[in-house]
């Protein structure tokens, strides 16, 4: 099957600028990243907060310019493609944060919210866009009442309804979703999943779908990508990926959500209980501005042997394989 979306040795380092405490720094946000997903795939990207996530998200979708490597999206290689070229795919990629209440323009009613980008497209006008948009609110389970209404007025669970139906008025291949449901009440959240599973089943949608909620993950993805400071040390089918996890990062995850992975013992035992599938694998995630010298993982790492401390273990070169788990 021929990728939807490829990336290849995807990389972004920031500056960081000299204050009163540190010198003038890099921060390597996104590390050398692979990724394919197929049309109409799902695939989940899993790791603790400040591993890259969002900035992996915004490279692909060009929001922020790459340091180094390659983005092709249906065939045609975005990575610099001038932003006039650009215009058209666009549409086909688009954007759910997780907080609804910030993404939407307080001073729109849901009616011009959905409208907007069908306009600024000239995608539809007159009786065919009001059409147009009493048809996405449906499609996201909100009647027709909803559309005077204003953002202040909608529940958390109908802001997010009404950014996905926003999102779906340019007819995109690929949402991708970045913690869509994170800030939503439990009950509201699986009613948000079940509004995403129908989408795509009707729509043929691929899902990039971020989250620290394992749970959330294994409900809606085929495959997973499990980050850790920028890179991928895992990627499989989830059934692999939950199953019989590879790299010990992964497992220490899992074995942090014990009804999800309560097969892998925890290893030092100072794992963290988080409630909800949250992941929080057992101490600190390192300074991304100052990584540990050899495997970033091991000062973490409950199965570390003294070669991970020095040189870097293939795992975080080639972007899998860790010799200790035997992954890869
Ligand atoms: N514009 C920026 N300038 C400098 N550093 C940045 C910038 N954007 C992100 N970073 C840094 O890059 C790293 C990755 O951030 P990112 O937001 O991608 O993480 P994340 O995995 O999405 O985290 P979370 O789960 O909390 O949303 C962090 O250390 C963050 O501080
Ligand atoms: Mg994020």
């Amino acid at each position: 099957m021929t990728a939807l979306l490829n990336a290849t040795g995807l990389a972004k380092t920031y500056a960081l600028p000299r204050t009163a405490f540190q010198p003038a720094r890099l921060l390597q946000a996104v590390a050398g990243v692979d990724l394919a997903l197929a049309a109409g795939g799902t695939l989940g990207l899993v790791g603790e907060s400040g591993c890259g996530k969002s900035t992996l998200a915004r490279l692909l979708l060009r929001l922020v310019p790459a340091s180094a490597g390659r983005i092709v999206f249906q065939g045609q290689d975005i990575t610099t493609m001038p932003e006039a070229q650009l215009r058209p795919l666009r549409r086909r990629l688009q954007l759910v944060h997780q907080n609804p209440g910030a993404a939407l323009d307080p001073r729109l009613t849901v009616a011009q919210a959905v409208a907007e980008p069908l306009i600024i497209q000239s995608l539809a006008k007159g009786a065919a866009l009001r059409d147009r948009v009493a048809a996405l609110l449906a499609e996201v389970g909100l009647g027709a009442e909803f559309l005077p209404r204003f953002p202040h007025e909608l529940s958390g669970g109908q802001k997010q309804r009404v950014c996905i139906a926003r999102a779906l008025a340019p007819e995109p291949a690929l949402l991708v979703l970045d913690e869509p449901t994170s800030a939503l009440d439990v009950s509201v959240q699986a009613q948000m999943l079940d509004v995403l599973a129908d989408l795509r089943e009707r729509r043929g949608l691929a899902y990039l779908f971020i989250s620290h909620n394992l749970a959330v993950v294994r409900q809606v993805c085929a495959e997973v990508a499990v980050m850790y400071l920028g890179r991928i040390v895992e990627q499989g089918s989830a059934a692999q990926v939950f199953g019989a996890p590879r790299h010990p990062y992964t497992r220490a995850l899992l074995a942090s959500v014990p009804r999800l992975g309560g097969s892998v013992p925890p290893g030092d035992g100072q794992v963290a209980a988080p409630g909800d599938g949250q992941v929080a694998a057992p101490g600190e995630p390192p300074n991304p501005a100052a990584p540990p010298p050899g495997c970033p993982f091991h000062p973490r790492c409950g199965m570390a042997v003294p070669a991970c401390r020095s040189g870097a273990p293939p795992a975080l070169v080639d972007g899998l394989a860790c010799p200790v788990s035997g992954a890869g």
